[in-house]
């Protein structure tokens, strides 16, 4: 939530450190777009030169376009996802302090604001907004009266702030300069020749540089186009880890595909693929090289518990089957936020595996900190390098999706399911469970999937058209068994979050429970239906549910295997997907739904890679 850039570089450059801001805020504009707003400052500049407006980026852009501002050195830039204070262009960061003379931006949540606000106002301070952010403004500013050290000030008011958050500062006196501080929100520096980056990720600046380096909790950077400066709150000096970003500025671009996530559905056979490069030796034995738990501590685990929140949540359903199939480890699937709040039972023999795209989930992050400290190990599935999560577990297995810009997640579902999967083969490689001929077929299995989720995305148009002739639904239910049941809620969700429509995933079998009632005339169901080659009274169990619901007048839209003759009676609109095994079927079944989430989106003129009050990253609990 909240995107953050900041530039510093050689003051001769005319107009650089705007656009690189601009750019950058044009990366991270899918982690909120409440408002956006920039800070600029320059040799001689006797103030902060900035500009802020509500709404998505364009909306800055045309304002400085109309109202250009001066040249610059230094630059910080921000798009907003509203947490304290509305929408508006008074909220909008950045927020100005020092007689406009220091600009401050700010991710996150500042839990200790009221009071802290309450000592300045009886200070004699005035405050232009009810943001939490500009407490810490007015805060730096009087820290910096009395050091006239941006550094120094940063540090001994990051030291007082409770919550959550990455601050950057600028101030006209140091216009070579920016000023950064992290405590639970993320913060990546990029290293260029002769100028310098910051960013909440890696996109920021990647069309500039490819070298990072990571910054621990609790430190402050500070950045000149010459230097990179890392200390602790505590004012010790300290040391972030250099890495090389393996993508680049190609990767985060629509690559001429309509919208992000039309394109991020398109890269699901390649996110899978790369998700299973290099996971086996010569001898086929899985090697997961990013796995660094002692063997003997992963034979003893007697339970597993996934914690992940959404989607990632759904990829964890998922995998349960397969691992408690595999390993017979008892798998317990938690969305993150109840798992920190409750008092589950964990114990040193608790593997969790936290499953997150961003790696940057604060629910998710509070999950596995908890965890730790009852004395579980930490395994978690990321896809995104030099985040938090990975950096807080014990182990981490890295899914290779590429950067995922869409804001509802598509592609990092399919590799989240496939990492998870590679763990369950290694645990039950590593604790016997399977014969390595066993494993190897079931590897041989995922190896086909990539071509097969090709198959299924070139299906695609027959989803989108039925799609578009659904644009006035307001409500569509989703059934399935077995692994079936998390695709259903996978379904459900991606068209809640991209075409706001009211919509429901099932377990078929719990439909007479109760859900069953739903049903009237013409009410859209999709159905997950199983492989008919597996566990057959399986398959015929949802052609009966199926049965049940079309006799009550619901529409079918039926997602079947290729040759699956026994469904068609029942199918209003059947999608078919190639055949595969059983738990591999929801790296194929899920497509369509996402196919038919976005065409129904798109059909209904909605932006399907910002959805409204969504953002990408959520690094608030
Ligand atoms: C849904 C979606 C969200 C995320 C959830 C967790 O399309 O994107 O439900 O899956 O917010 O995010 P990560 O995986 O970054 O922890």
């Amino acid at each position: 939530m909240c995107g953050i850039v900041g530039y510093v570089g050689p003051s001769e450059v005319s107009g650089r450190p705007l656009d690189v801001v601009l750019e950058g805020l044009r990366r991270l504009e899918y982690r909120g777009y409440d408002s956006a707003g920039v800070a600029l400052v320059g040799p001689g500049s006797p103030q902060v030169a900035s500009a802020k407006k509500a709404g998505k980026l364009a909306n800055l852009l045309a304002e400085l376009e109309a109202n250009p501002l001066p040249d610059a050195s230094a630059a910080v830039g921000h798009t907003r996802w509203a947490t304290h204070g509305g929408p508006t262009d008074r909220n909008a960061h950045p927020h100005l302090a020092d007689g406009g003379r220091l600009a401050v931006i700010h991710n996150g949540i500042v839990e200790n604001f009221a009071a802290l606000k309450a000592e300045l106002l009886a200070e004699g301070v005035t405050f232009l907004s009810d943001t939490d952010t500009e407490v810490a403004a007015q805060l730096i500013s009087r820290a910096y009266a009395s050091s006239k050290d941006l550094t120094v000030a940063m540090t001994e008011v990051a030291r007082m702030l409770e919550g959550t958050f990455t601050l950057l500062a600028v101030h006209a006196e140091h216009p070579g300069t920016v000023v950064g501080a992290r405590h639970d929100s993320p913060l990546v520096v990029g290293l260029g020749d002769g100028e310098n980056f910051l960013g909440s990720d890696v996109a920021a600046f990647v069309a500039h540089t490819r070298e990072a380096l990571e910054l621990g909790q609790d430190q402050v950077v500070t950045i000149t186009p010459s230097a990179v400066e890392v200390i602790g709150f505590d004012g010790a000096p300290a040391q972030g880890k250099r890495y090389s970003v393996d993508w680049d500025a190609a990767a985060a671009e629509k690559g001429g595909f309509g919208s992000f996530m039309d394109k991020e559905i398109h890269d699901q056979p390649q996110a899978v693929g790369d998700t299973l490069l290099g996971r086996t030796d010569l001898d086929g034995r899985l090697v997961l090289d990013d796995l660094k738990i002692d063997e003997a501590v992963l034979r003893s685990v007697d339970k597993i518990i996934v914690v992940a929140c959404g989607t990632a949540a759904y990829a964890g359903h998922v995998a349960k089957y397969a691992i408690e199939h595999w390993c017979r480890i008892p798998v317990e699937v938690e969305l993150a936020h109840e798992f920190r709040y409750r008092d589950p039972v964990v114990t040193e023999k608790t593997l969790v595996v936290a499953i997150t795209q961003s790696g940057e989930t604060m629910d998710t992050l509070m999950a596995v900190r908890h965890a730790r400290e009852q004395g579980a190990k930490v395994v978690s599935i990321v896809n995104t390098n030099g985040s938090t999560i990975p950096r807080e577990s014990d182990a981490v297995l890295y899914t290779h999706a590429g950067p995922e810009i869409a804001v509802a997640s598509t592609k990092a579902f399919l590799s989240q399911i496939t990492a998870a999967y590679l763990l369950g083969l290694y645990l039950a490689q590593l604790r016997g469970n399977k014969f390595p001929d066993e494993i190897a077929v079931l590897m041989d299995e995922l190896r086909d999937m990539p071509s097969k989720i090709q198959a299924v995305i070139d299906r695609g148009d027959h989803v989108s058209a039925t799609a578009l002739s659904m644009r006035d639904a307001t409500s569509v239910l989703f059934l399935g068994r077995h692994v079936g049941f998390p695709v259903a809620l996978e379904g459900a969700l991606k068209l809640k979050e991209l075409a706001y429509i009211h919509a429901e995933g099932f377990a078929a079998g719990e439909l007479k429970h109760g859900p069953i009632a739903l049903i009237e005339e013409g009410q859209p169901v999709f159905v997950v239906v199983p492989s008919p080659r597996g566990r057959d009274s399986l398959h015929s169990k949802v052609v009966s549910n199926i049965q049940e619901i079309r006799a009550r007048g619901a529409r079918t839209l039926v997602i079947a295997e290729d040759g699956d003759e026994a469904v068609l009676p029942y199918a209003d609109e059947i999608f078919w997907i190639p055949q595969a095994p059983t738990l591999m079927q929801p790296l194929l079944a899920t497509v369509p739904l996402q196919i038919f989430a976005m065409a129904l989106a798109t059909a209904k003129g909605l932006d399907v890679d910002q959805p409204r009050n969504l953002a990408k990253s959520v690094t608030v609990e």
